[in-house]
């Protein structure tokens, strides 16, 4: 029995795609758990660029049964467009392929609408969302108002449900942002349409899972975002609307505990953030820019430049210990080429305090100066390195370093974008 999960150790773009992508080889299933079309995985293989936002990114290995679970809400017209896209590419021939949990809540274009309508009313203050409207759907799933997979595929209840829903977010929409109400029968008419097109893909995730892991099965389970965006361990209120951490599988998949057995973190060699919200490392120079123009630092779901500075251990850490982290996949290590001096905060300083870890307010932590380590930069690229010997000692120490100061040894390095670009130091289904 086996299972690895693999979570964003940061504010989420870590490059999880890529090591997701390298894994599933290795693996019968890959499943969501968490967040929806806020996400955005980029894959690059033989120089082809895919970006998925829903599915899995296990789903460019035929082999490999991609999972929906429960926990993610799903925009079904993007799904719908995402499917239409991969099959018009070659991938996802056959629908045991891919299959999405009949639990599932949906994104409805009232939340659309109320994201950006809020977020336009916020100004200068607002969270810096992807506006695909995430946060207004788990609001109406805990709220017990929302709709699920399930209910699209009876097209009567959701109707009588969607209009209970609309009676009460289109007086917000409307009286308070100004914004034209929501059409009931725009939203029934289109819905239908997913509906037919999603049912032959729609079942029990939770169970066929749990079947899956106890028969043998190899399940990996990709965390979306990261963990400085969980809604109770992040950046309050700066955060996404679900839990990023890696005991979500056990909710967010249905899958318990006891089958959850490794978590593999992914971090990139310096750190990154979109949106708005604290991050103490952030750099508003030359080197800042530098990461954002060879990195390639803009947001796959929305394009926007992405904020860019140091490496944060203490965030790092922090996410470690959340998710019992086993190992650490250090991404785009080859970014920091040409950089002399490197530098790593180790901890915080905030009004004569220091921080040894993440500080739970958000004005200490907007506040807080990191208290950095100096370490030496190097020129060579490294885009041929293969093997931990193949990098410049001081590319080595600069991992070590991380190793020490997040007490998490570190399992991959990846080098550039393509599958074979990267250093594999341990199996991660071994962890
Ligand atoms: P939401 O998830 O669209 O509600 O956005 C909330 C915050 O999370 C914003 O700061 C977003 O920029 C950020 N966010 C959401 N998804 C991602 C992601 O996949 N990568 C990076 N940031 C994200």
């Amino acid at each position: 029995m086996s299972s690895l999960v693999i979570v964003g150790a940061q504010w989420g773009d870590e490059g999880k795609g890529k090591v997701v992508d390298l894994f599933a080889a290795h693996s019968d299933i890959v499943v969501r758990y968490q967040g929806g079309n806020n996400a955005g995985h980029t894959l690059v293989v033989a120089n082809e660029r895919t970006v998925v936002h829903l599915i899995p990114a296990g789903v460019l290995h035929p082999q490999t049964t991609c999972v929906i679970g429960n926990g993610v809400v799903i925009d079904p017209g993007v799904l719908c467009g995402e499917i239409d896209a991969l099959q018009a590419r070659g991938y996802l021939k056959k629908p045991e392929q891919l299959k999405i949990d009949e639990r599932a809540h949906l994104i409805l274009p009232v939340h659309r609408a109320l994201d950006i309508a809020r977020e336009e009313r916020l100004g200068v203050d607002k969270i810096g969302t992807t506006g695909r409207g995430i946060g207004p759907t788990y609001e109406n799933k805990v709220a017990r108002s929302g709709l699920r997979v399930i209910d699209m595929l009876d097209p009567e209840y959701f109707r009588t449900r969607v209009a209970r829903l609309l009676d009460e977010r289109n007086v917000v929409l409307h009286e308070l942002y100004g914004w034209p109400p929501v059409e009931l029968d725009a939203v029934c008419d289109e819905y239908a349409v997913y509906a037919e097109r999603l049912r032959p893909y729609v079942t029990d995730t939770a169970l066929y899972l749990t079947e899956q892991i106890v028969a043998g099965r190899r399940v990996l389970f990709e965390g979306a975002h990261g963990t400085m965006l969980d809604i109770d361990h992040g950046t309050y209120p700066f955060v996404t609307s679900s839990n990023t951490v890696a005991g979500a599988v056990g909710t967010g998949a249905g899958v318990a505990p006891r089958y959850v057995n490794r978590v593999l973190g992914i971090s990139k060699a310096y750190t990154t953030r979109v949106g708005g919200g604290p991050f103490p490392t952030e750099l508003d120079d030359e080197v800042g820019r530098k990461l954002r123009q060879s990195g390639d630092e803009f947001g796959s779901t929305t394009g926007r430049p992405r904020r860019c500075g140091w490496f944060d251990a203490v965030v790092v850490r922090h996410a470690a210990r959340l998710s019992g982290m086993a190992g650490l996949a250090i991404t785009k290590l080859d970014v920091l080429s040409g950089i002399a001096k490197l530098r790593i905060a180790v901890a915080y300083e905030h009004a004569g305090t220091r921080y040894e870890r993440v500080p739970a307010g958000v004005r200490t932590f907007e506040g807080a100066r990191p208290v950095y380590e100096e370490l030496d930069g190097w020129n060579d690229s490294l885009s041929e390195a293969r093997r931990f010997e193949d990098l410049p000692a001081a590319a080595r120490r600069y991992i070590s370093r991380i190793e020490e100061l997040t007490a998490t040894p570190v399992t991959l390095i990846s080098v550039g974008a393509e599958r074979d670009e990267t250093i594999l130091l341990r199996d991660p289904f071994l962890l």
